[in-house]
């Protein structure tokens, strides 16, 4: 097996290759561990500074590095200058190719660090949304005289996104500012109040200088009045990876290798841990099986566990087709599937992003093709304040609803930040990253689980063409969708009599009558809104075929639903959207559940807490806000014959 082939282009974490491959047979497992720091800031603020100083007050430096840095700094007449110390390490990369070009290495007592990204760098922010996700902390350099400016706000926010919670912030060149503590009291608090409105909360401020080398790695005499930590103990106080361990089973597929006739799934675990005999479960093609091993690289036993930040072979019980893509979790904790999901999204295109525009998501290492449905809200990352809009310039933070034709695995964020994140590709250029939240969707993974084994169809012997002869007209499904309150069920009945009147066979599937018996046992979260609207399906599909016309009248508030209903009727499924918006359907209350929902008796109500996706292609219209029931009715009826009356050539 090739370890170069341990590909991680999807993943967020392009540094994992670096440090969480397996160990080479005759690799030493180092006891120390590696932590991933990621420094950002305002330009000028002094990052390269504080990375030359940081490098060198912890002997990081080849030797006569320093002598070097003396005579170039001598030779311009200045002190010497540790940001040169970047700039010689550009120099040698721009030389040899095989420097990493991302990451810088520093090492203190107690662990090893990889600053892996650092200023100078092209396309900073973009390193940072693709790879700032596995930093374990930030360290945050704020300029005494100048204060937190706009870098430092967007920087702060970003971390903040991406889910970096250990926040060491620096107040840079004390010595410009005469170690004033008023002034570091001052610009203190301009930081946390914007890291407090954010949500966010610097561990330690640390006042320094990088030029004096004042609190970096030992503790200056010029600030008596700071009793806190230097910035390497600060580091040295952060924890790694914090319980990720014992949170669920993530496990991105990332390759598939074949050897004679076993195959060994290859990844990296995110999060949580594994054991020989488990039962895993793939996402998205629902499929499980045991581990019958997990493979190691070197000889000697095989290991019986595994857990998160170690990169794993396994071989499973039994073949199972699955690709490079798949998620692997335990059965009890699995991630949603969707083909539909909100995002909080930072934006980096040099295009603004659009609603309608596609793009490449990465998701560990699922790629797909996503359209951007909604632009909810654009913030401000200096202000904080939200506004409405139909474009997201660069820099710019947004909530978006993206959709994908494929279903996806997909983690919220706020449960699982490890794998809840994702990235945005457009002509093989990151213009996006952000983070997923799953509120107010269901998971899809129930209704498209099929259970049933054995099953074999059994043939009618009377053909549609036969029911629809004899009773005059096709059978079909009217899916009526639309708001609470806006008419579905009032137009479906009155729809009904009229048919039966002129000879029809049709009969009203309705939400609230259903859900008194065939559904008795749904509520209304996502999951269950789903499995109502696919049990309502399948049952109108029957209706259908039976030569009946069924209209259902149900809210069907999801999209993929309703397209999943008409999958199980395919030809004789028409979508009406009765559309009212939800002031009219609020004014109109019938059931008094509005002003109930408004009071927050009741939880997740459609329109006002939950949300509905309107029809993009409706086979009919019928607004209600601006024509009577009177006028709709015919309206639907004029569609139905025309839709649904068998014509004289027909029989
Ligand atoms: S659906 O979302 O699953 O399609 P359905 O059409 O079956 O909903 O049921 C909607 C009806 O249930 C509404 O007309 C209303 O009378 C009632 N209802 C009770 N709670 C809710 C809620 N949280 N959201 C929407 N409708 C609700």
């Amino acid at each position: 097996m090739n370890r170069d082939s341990n590909r991680d282009g999807a993943t967020l974490s392009e540094d994992a290759k670096q440090s969480d491959a397996l160990p080479g047979p005759d690799e030493q497992v180092s006891e120390r561990s590696l932590h991933h720091i990621v420094i950002v800031g305002h330009v000028d603020h002094g990052k390269s500074s504080l990375i030359g100083r940081l490098l060198h007050d912890t002997n990081s430096l080849p030797p006569g590095k320093v002598e070097e840095l003396e005579q170039i700094s001598a030779r311009r007449g200045m002190e010497i200058e540790w940001s040169f110390v970047l700039d010689a390490f550009q120099a040698e990369r721009d030389q040899a190719v095989t420097i990493d070009t991302t990451q810088i290495w520093f090492k203190t007592a107690l662990r090893d660090y990889v600053i892996i990204d650092a200023p100078g760098h092209r396309e900073f922010l973009k390193n940072m949304v693709s790879g700032a996700a596995s930093a374990d902390a930030a360290v945050m350099v704020v300029d005494a005289e100048e204060g937190v400016r706009e870098q430092s706000r967007r920087h702060a926010y970003l971390l903040h996104l991406l889910g970096v919670r250990q926040i060491a912030v620096v107040v840079n060149k004390m010595d410009l500012v005469d170690f004033s503590q008023a002034r570091f009291d001052e610009v203190s608090g301009q930081i946390t109040d914007y890291l407090r409105s954010i949500g966010a909360e610097p561990l330690v401020i640390v006042p320094i200088s990088a030029r004096g080398g004042d609190n970096i790695a030992s503790r200056s005499e010029r600030t008596p009045w700071y009793d806190g930590p230097t910035v390497i103990s600060a580091l040295d106080g952060f924890h790694g990876h914090p319980g990720i361990g014992a949170q669920p089973l993530r496990l991105p597929i990332q390759d598939v290798y074949k050897f004679d006739a076993r195959r060994i799934l290859a990844g990296r675990i995110e999060s949580g841990s594994l054991t020989v005999g488990d039962t895993l479960l793939f996402s998205p093609s629902n499929k499980t099986a045991r581990i019958r091993s997990i493979e190691a690289w070197s000889a000697g036993d095989l290991p019986q566990t595994a857990s998160a930040g170690e990169s794993v072979g396994i071989t499973l019980d039994e073949q199972l087709f699955v690709e490079r893509g798949e998620l692997v979790s335990h059965v009890e904790k699995p991630p949603k599937l969707s083909t539909v999901f909100n995002a909080r999204l930072f934006w980096l295109g040099h295009q603004p992003l659009k609603v309608g525009a596609r793009y490449k998501l990465k998701l560990l290492t699922q790629e797909a093709e996503v359209t951007v449905k909604a632009i909810e809200r654009i913030i401000d990352t200096q202000t904080l304040e939200n506004a409405e809009g139909d474009l997201v310039e660069r820099n710019a933070v947004a909530e978006v609803t993206l959709h994908s034709r494929k279903v996806l695995s997909l983690d919220d964020y706020g449960d699982l930040p490890r794998t809840g994140r994702f990235v945005l590709i457009e002509d093989y250029d990151t213009v996006g990253g952000g983070v997923i939240s799953m509120e107010g969707l269901p998971d899809q993974r129930q209704a498209i689980t099929v259970k049933s084994t054995n099953v074999i169809s059994v043939e009618h012997r009377l053909a549609a063409e036969a029911r629809a002869s004899r009773n005059g007209h096709y059978g079909g499904v009217l899916w009526f969708t639309g708001l609470s309150g806006a008419g579905k069920s009032t137009l479906a009945m009155e729809v009904e009599q009229r048919l039966f009147a002129k000879g029809y066979h049709v009969y009203v599937l309705d939400g609230d009558n259903v859900r008194r018996g065939l559904n008795a046992n749904l509520g209304f979260s996502p999951e269950d809104r789903t499995e109502n609207i696919r049990r309502v399906g399948e049952a109108a599909a029957l209706f259908a075929d039976s030569g009946i016309i069924c209209i259902t009248a149900f809210i069907s508030p999801y999209r993929v639903d309703r397209d999943r209903a008409r999958a199980s009727a395919p030809g004789r499924f028409h979508e009406i959207y009765i559309e009212a918006d939800v002031e009219t359907c609020e004014q109109r209350d019938p059931k008094g559940l509005y002003k109930k929902a408004r009071a927050g008796e009741i939880s997740q109500f459609t329109g006002i807490s939950a949300p509905y996706e309107p029809p993009e292609s409706a086979d009919l219209v019928v607004d209600t806000s601006n024509h009577s029931v009177a006028e709709s009715v015919e309206h639907i009826i004029r569609y139905i014959e025309k839709a649904f009356t068998l014509k004289k050539s027909d029989g």
